[in-house]
C-alpha cells in the first residue's frame, strides 16, 4: 500500500459542507463559503464594482516595488522563485498590486475616468500557521481607482459594512489616516527619534523595524512595543492641513451614511502603499488573535508607482476563512441534505425510483435513491445518515396502485401521495 502523503503545511482543503448548491431555495441550503461569496457578488455590483481576475503568479518585481522591500509580506513571506526561463515569479501575497499592474498594462485610465473593480481568489503568505491564518487563503477584494476621496471612501467601507452585516458578523469598523507624502515623512522622523530612545525595551524585529519601517512598531503585538507604542508622538499632530480636512470629511460622509466606526490611531497596516485613508474590520467574537477579517485603504502614489499616471486609489480585502468561521458560529445550518432518499425493494422499483428521483431534481428537489439492497430497516437508517427529511419505500404493492408512503425520519409521521405527482405533494408538505 502507498504511504499518504499529507498536504502542504497552511493550506486547507475545501470539502463539500463548505461550499453550496443554491441560493433562496427551500430544497437546497447555500454552504457558508458561497454564501459570503454570493453575497458580495449580488452587493458589490449595486456600487459600481465589477470583477476582474489577475494571475496568481506575477513578477517578483511588482510586490517588492508595490508593497514594499521593508514590509514583513515581502522580507519574510513570499513564495518566490526562479521561472525556467530565468525571471524572478513569486505567488501573489495580496492583489492590490496586480490589479493596479492589470489597470496600468491596459491603459484603462485613457478610457474611463472612474474605476471600481472586485476579485476574489487564493493569495499566498508563508506565516506562521494558526487559526485563521493560513500559507494559501482566500480573499474578496475591491479597488476603486481615479477618485481622491473622501465620499468614495466612505462608500466602500459603507459598502463593507453592509456585506460584514448581511453575513451576521459581530465587528467593529477601525478608521485612520496616515497622512501623505507631504506630512508623514516629518511624523515618521519624529517617531523614530522617540523609538530610538526606547530601543532596549522593543523587540528584536521592531529595532529593525525602527530603522526600516518605524509605522509597524505601532502594531506589533507583545506587550512591551505596546507600551512603548502607547506613548509614541501620534500622526494626528503632523496631519498636514489637506491630509485633516480629508479625514474629517470622510468622518463626516461615514457619519451621513450611518456607518458606526472608531478613529484607532494604531491602525497603520502592514503594506508600504497607504497614505492617508486606513481602515480595518475586527471580529468582536468568535476569532481569537487573528481577528481583523478585512483590511483597507487608501493608495495614492502606487499607480505612478507602478508606471501609471497620477491616480488616487483605494480598496480594501476580506479574508474569506475568517469569515467562513464566522459565519458557521451564527449557527447557519447550511449543509446540503436530500429531501427524499427512495428505498426500491427489487429491480422494477429501482428503475422507478431512478425516474422519480430524475423528476424531483428536474423540478429542482434534491432526491437520492439507495444503490444497495437491503431490508426497509437497513434502507431507513442510510436515509437517515443523509439527513433526508423524508424516505419513500417502493415494493410491488407502491408501483401497482401509484401511491405510497412519504415517511418524515425526525417525527415517523407519514403522507400518502400520489407518485404521479411527487414535486407537487412535495410542495405542500415543505414549509
Ligand atoms: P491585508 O490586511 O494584508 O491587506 O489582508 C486583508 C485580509 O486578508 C486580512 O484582514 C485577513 O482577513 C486576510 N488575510 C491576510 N493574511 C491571511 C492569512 N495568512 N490567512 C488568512 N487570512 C489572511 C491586503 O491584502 C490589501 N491588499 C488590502 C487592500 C486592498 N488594500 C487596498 N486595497
Amino acid at each position: 500500500m502507498g504511504q499518504k502523503i499529507s498536504p502542504v503545511k497552511g493550506t486547507r482543503d475545501v470539502l463539500p459542507g463548505d461550499t453550496y448548491l443554491k441560493k433562496d431555495d427551500p430544497w437546497i441550503r447555500i454552504g457558508h463559503l458561497h454564501l459570503i461569496e454570493q453575497a458580495a457578488r449580488e452587493l458589490f455590483p449595486l456600487y459600481g464594482y465589477r470583477e476582474a481576475r489577475t494571475p496568481v503568479l506575477e513578477r517578483t518585481a511588482l510586490f517588492a516595488r508595490g508593497i514594499g522591500d521593508a514590509t514583513d509580506i515581502v522580507a519574510k513571506e513570499m513564495y518566490t522563485f526562479e521561472d525556467r526561463d530565468g525571471t524572478q515569479v513569486s505567488m501573489r501575497p495580496e492583489g492590490t498590486a496586480s490589479l493596479v499592474r492589470a489597470y496600468v498594462e491596459h491603459a484603462v485610465q485613457q478610457q474611463e475616468p472612474d474605476t471600481k473593480w472586485w476579485y476574489a481568489g487564493p493569495m499566498f503568505r508563508h506565516e506562521r500557521q494558526q487559526r485563521g491564518r493560513y500559507r494559501q487563503f482566500t480573499q474578496i477584494g475591491v479597488e476603486a481607482l481615479g477618485s481622491p476621496g473622501p465620499r468614495v471612501d466612505a462608500e466602500q467601507i459603507e459598502m463593507l459594512d453592509r456585506w460584514l452585516r448581511a453575513l451576521g458578523i459581530p465587528f467593529e469598523m477601525h478608521v485612520n489616516t496616515l497622512g501623505d507624502a507631504l506630512c508623514r515623512p516629518a511624523y515618521r522622523t519624529a517617531l523614530q527619534e522617540y523609538l530610538r530612545a526606547h530601543s532596549a525595551e522593543l523587540c528584536e524585529d521592531c529595532r529593525k523595524r525602527t530603522e526600516t519601517n518605524p509605522i509597524r512598531v505601532l502594531d506589533c503585538k507583545n506587550p512591551g512595543c505596546q507600551e512603548v507604542a502607547a506613548g509614541a508622538p501620534k500622526m494626528d499632530r503632523f496631519l498636514c492641513a489637506p491630509c485633516r480636512e480629508h479625514f474629517e470629511g470622510l468622518r463626516a460622509a461615514l457619519g451621513r451614511l450611518g456607518v458606526a466606526h472608531i478613529v484607532d490611531p494604531k491602525l497603520v497596516r502592514g503594506l508600504d502603499y497607504y497614505t492617508r485613508t486606513t481602515y480595518e474590520a475586527i471580529a468582536t467574537a468568535g476569532l481569537g488573535s487573528q481577528s481583523t477579517v478585512a483590511g483597507g485603504g487608501r493608495y495614492d502614489g502606487l499607480v505612478r508607482e507602478l508606471g501609471g499616471g497620477d491616480v488616487p486609489g483605494i480598496g480594501f480585502a476580506a479574508g474569506v476563512e475568517r469569515l467562513a468561521l464566522l459565519v458557521a458560529q451564527a449557527g447557519r445550518e447550511l449543509a446540503v441534505r436530500p429531501l427524499v432518499f427512495f428505498a426500491p425493494l427489487g429491480p422494477e422499483e429501482e428503475a422507478r425510483a431512478d425516474a422519480l428521483a430524475l423528476e424531483l431534481r428536474k423540478a429542482g428537489i434534491p432526491a437520492e435513491v439507495s444503490f444497495r439492497r437491503s431490508n426497509p430497516g437497513n434502507q431507513m437508517k442510510r436515509a437517515d445518515a443523509l439527513g433526508a427529511r423524508f424516505a419513500l419505500v417502493l415494493g410491488d404493492a407502491e408501483l401497482k396502485s401509484g401511491r405510497a408512503k412519504l415517511k418524515e425520519l425526525k417525527s415517523g409521521a407519514e403522507h400518502e401521495v400520489d407518485l404521479s405527482d411527487l414535486p407537487g405533494a412535495l410542495r405542500r408538505l415543505q414549509p
